[in-house]
């Protein structure tokens, strides 16, 4: 196989840049992708579904043995690995041993909050884009995070298990389906753990509904709908951060760039790829406007960027149907001037659930002793708090406290505990490579349907059918 160097992944990039998404980021001709009625079937497609190679294992219920602590590398300490870092000092059964960065000023400052947090001095490489290949060899490593660029992630996750130990990737995993295959594969050769690092199903409210789905309260599950609306205009052109990598991914697809943060909390509640599985999707998106607009009039950074050209619709919404006929409506706006916003519903015969702000209607108020008469409005702020005093998801209430400082209202340290004290304990964690998989495979999806005139496209199965057999995950406590 190419060894898969710094270069060729400057080149990826920098091709899909320079010859438009549809033809060169994916590799793959414009033909009009599945029709509705025969839609899985089409062997060469991206939708067709990879027979396992052989030697290969599912990995949907590895377990692997305990250990008193865990070891973590992390790869990648800009914004977000400094973050996850910080949870990382906090975790009093993890040891971080390595930190990386091309950046090493970065690293230093990473090094020296390790002192400070636990007087311990990780191993540390720096200097060149391929200085994490060091990283992943070192022995004394049970799971790398990476919170690399998107162009990373894969190469990074595949030599990590390659070298045995865990990938705990960033969001979103991958960005083509030829990538979410390559860490399926990986993952099963290897028989390593490639977990994605979705912190948004530890939020308070995601675990709630979580707790509430599988308590019964919304009956049978329906409809849900979901989102990453988050104005990052001003952040896209950023020197320094994102903004220097990010961007590039406007001027090429069209389609939802960061499908996961929205979808993973809803696949958990209905039990997506454990017993219901995404059949295929429709996807629409709106002209593009605002990055230009943006560009044209602010003229960020003394007008360096003049002349580039966006193609990514401002909004972007899909539509999934799953095996069992449910639906999942998907967004993506990072442009429009507006609050943020996940959306957070799901729909069920009982219930319904709305975030930004939180609100429930609940078609029986009376079994829960609400002070609620039907379910023609949202229950009170007083009914909601009666609801979160019985259903507030029990690893949320444990480990509430610890995450008051950290990220993101506090999801980022129950993420990392969570998924951490998994691969201590030897179980499998909460999102497998199956997860990773479908929900990064959206983008790619969802920019196919686009391209197409929306017509529907089928998605992968990553789990070769054992979706059928695969168990919900279970009410985690630590
Ligand atoms: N889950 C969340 O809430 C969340 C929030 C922000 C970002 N993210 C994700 O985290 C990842 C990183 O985003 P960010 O905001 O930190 O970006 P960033 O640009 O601030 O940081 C990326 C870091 O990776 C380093 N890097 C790049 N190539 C490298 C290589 N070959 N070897 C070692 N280091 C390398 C860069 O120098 C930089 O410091 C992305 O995947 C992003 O989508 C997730």
């Amino acid at each position: 196989m190419k060894k898969e160097t710094s270069t060729s992944r400057r080149t990826f990039i920098k091709t899909a840049a320079l010859a438009g998404f549809g033809a060169s980021l994916f590799g793959r001709s414009s033909a009009l992708a599945a029709p509705a009625g025969d839609i899985r079937s089409k062997a060469g497609d991206i939708s067709a579904t990879r027979p396992r190679p052989a030697g290969q294992k599912p990995v949907h219920a590895l377990t692997t043995a305990p250990l008193e602590k865990v070891r973590v590398g992390v790869i990648g300490v800009g914004g977000r690995g400094r973050s996850l870092l910080r949870d990382l000092l906090a975790i009093d059964f993890v040891e971080v041993t390595a930190l990386c960065d091309i950046r090493q000023e970065l690293v230093d400052r990473s090094l020296k909050s390790a002192q400070t947090a636990r007087g311990i001095s990780p191993k540390t490489y720096a200097g060149s884009e391929n200085a994490w290949e060091k990283l992943v060899a070192q022995d004394d490593i049970d799971v790398v995070y990476i919170a690399t660029p998107w162009e990373w992630h894969v190469p990074m996750a595949v030599k990590a298990m390659e070298q045995g130990k865990h990938a705990f990737v960033e969001v979103a995993a991958a960005v083509t389906i030829d990538e979410c295959w390559r860490l399926v594969d990986t993952s099963e050769r290897t028989q390593r753990h490639c977990a994605i690092l979705e912190n948004c199903c530890y939020g308070e409210n995601e675990l709630f509904v979580l707790n509430m789905a599988r308590e019964g309260v919304f009956g049978e599950l329906n409809h849900a709908e979901c989102a990453y609306i988050h104005d990052l205009r001003s952040m896209l052109f950023k020197l320094g951060t994102e903004g220097d990598w990010r961007r590039e991914y406007h001027k090429t697809i069209d389609g939802n760039l960061y499908p996961t943060h929205g979808l993973g909390p809803v696949c958990q509640y209905m039990d997506i790829g454990r017993g219901d599985q995404m059949k295929f999707l429709v996807s629409v998106s709106s002209p593009e406007r605002g990055l230009s607009k943006w560009l044209r009039e602010k003229k960020p950074n003394s007008g360096r960027h003049a002349g580039e050209r966006y193609v990514c619709g401002d909004m972007n919404t899909s539509i999934i149907k799953t095996e069992l006929g449910r639906t999942i409506m998907l967004q993506h706006d990072v442009i429009s001037p507006r609050p943020y916003s996940r959306i957070n519903a799901l729909s069920g015969t009982e219930a319904t659930f709305f975030g930004y702000p939180p609100q429930l209607a609940i078609d029986s108020p009376a079994r829960y002793g609400l002070s609620a008469k039907s379910s023609h409005k949202w229950i009170s702020p007083d009914d909601l708090v009666k609801m979160r005093e019985r259903f507030t998801h029990p690893l949320w209430d444990r480990l509430k406290e610890r995450a008051k400082a950290s990220g993101h209202g506090g999801m980022d340290y129950v993420m990392s505990y969570r998924l951490l004290d998994c691969i201590r304990k030897g179980i499998t964690p909460d999102m497998t490579v199956y997860d990773a998989a479908l929900w990064s495979c959206i983008i790619e999806l969802s920019a196919k349907s686009v391209e197409t005139g929306s017509m529907p496209v089928a998605v992968p199965d990553f789990t070769r059918g054992d979706w059928k057999k695969i168990k919900s995950i279970p009410i985690a406590t630590v």
